[in-house]
């Protein structure tokens, strides 16, 4: 079967890391490129962690530098995230610093040209804020025509974890996410409805270490970093951004409903407010499936066996 060819637009941090993992052993796709954006941490460190990553796996995967900060969102320089993510954004770990270089177009280029290498079938997993997507979309007035679909982590129907109203990836840049949401592209919005449910455990992690290789052990200890911030009253072990793929590799661990969206960028109390159509109220004809409900075990099931899978490589 013909791998979809994806593209990853990132944020990496912790979160961002497992989901690169698990599509990087997923059969389904090949990754073309990875972008890097500043979100959890500065896009020094985002684009840094990106590249790091490819190299201690051994993936001579293209990895861009990209946007340093939002067209306009609720933070200029979300680097937020540091409590979260740590300092630097992988936790307190600290990969070998890679010897490749950067490619060296930006990464809204690189968007451009693998959607135009890929002839409309490319799919873009989008893991934080939009700034990139937005900023192709701006310069290439054939971009939308040439993107399959976007699967990307952001938004709530209801609810918010930045504000009451709004979730980080949309809010860091929501003029960005009110350009990409009304391009016309099909997209699958996988927001903190069913993300903040997408929880993995200590089972999870002592199945990983069973795997055994560098991605597994890696994946546990990002995990395991999150205990840690879990048990200081931090986030809990949350997949946001992995849940976003499973999206893409396993829909049936996730049901959705075709809505009208888009995004609040004008006040400060309701920037990154995802508006969500659910009941057709504005007789708008639905841009995104958005994900309502999920099977967490199954998706727990999936992300573990996608990692896992690395141990199948020679
Ligand atoms: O709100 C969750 C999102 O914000 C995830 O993508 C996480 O990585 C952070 O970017
Ligand atoms: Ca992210």
């Amino acid at each position: 079967m013909e791998k979809r060819p994806f593209l990853i637009d990132c944020d990496t941090g912790t979160d961002d890391a497992i989901a690169i993992m698990a599509a990087l052993y997923s059969p389904q796709i090949d990754i073309q490129a990875i972008t890097s954006v500043n979100g959890n941490v500065a896009e020094v460190y985002t684009s840094r962690n990106n590249l790091d990553l490819m190299e201690y796996l051994g993936k001579d995967i293209p990895v861009a530098r990209g946007a340093v900060r939002a067209l306009q969102g609720g933070g200029i320089n979300a680097e937020g995230g540091a409590e979260c993510h740590g300092e630097k954004g992988l936790g307190t770990i600290q990969l070998p610093t890679a010897q490749r270089a950067f490619d060296p177009r930006v990464a809204d280029q690189v968007i451009y040209d693998t959607a135009v290498k890929c002839k409309g079938e490319l799919e873009l997993l989008v893991i934080g804020p939009m700034t990139n997507i937005a900023i192709a979309l701006c310069n290439h007035l054939d971009l939308a025509g040439l993107i399959k679909r976007i699967w990307f982590m952001g938004g709530a129907a209801l609810g918010g974890n930045v504000l009451p109203t709004a979730e980080f990836n949309i809010w860091a840049d929501a003029l960005a996410a009110h350009i990409v949401t009304q391009s016309g592209i099909p997209m699958t919005m996988v927001g903190l409805d069913v993300t903040l449910k997408a929880v993995m455990t200590e089972e999870d992690i002592a199945l990983l270490r069973q795997a055994g290789t560098k991605a597994a052990n890696l994946t546990a200890d990002l995990l395991d970093f999150m205990v840690v911030r879990r048990d200081e009253g931090g986030e809990d072990l949350v997949m946001h951004d992995a849940l976003a793929l499973a999206a893409a590799l396993c829909p049936e661990c996730l049901v959705c409903k075709d809505c009208f969206i888009d995004v609040e960028f004008s006040h400060p109390y309701t920037m990154g407010y995802t508006f969500v159509d659910q009941g057709g109220r504005t007789g708008k004809a639905p841009n995104a499936a958005v994900a309502l409900d999920i099977d967490v075990p199954m998706f727990r099931r999936w992300l573990v066996e996608a990692i896992s899978r690395s141990a199948l490589e020679k």
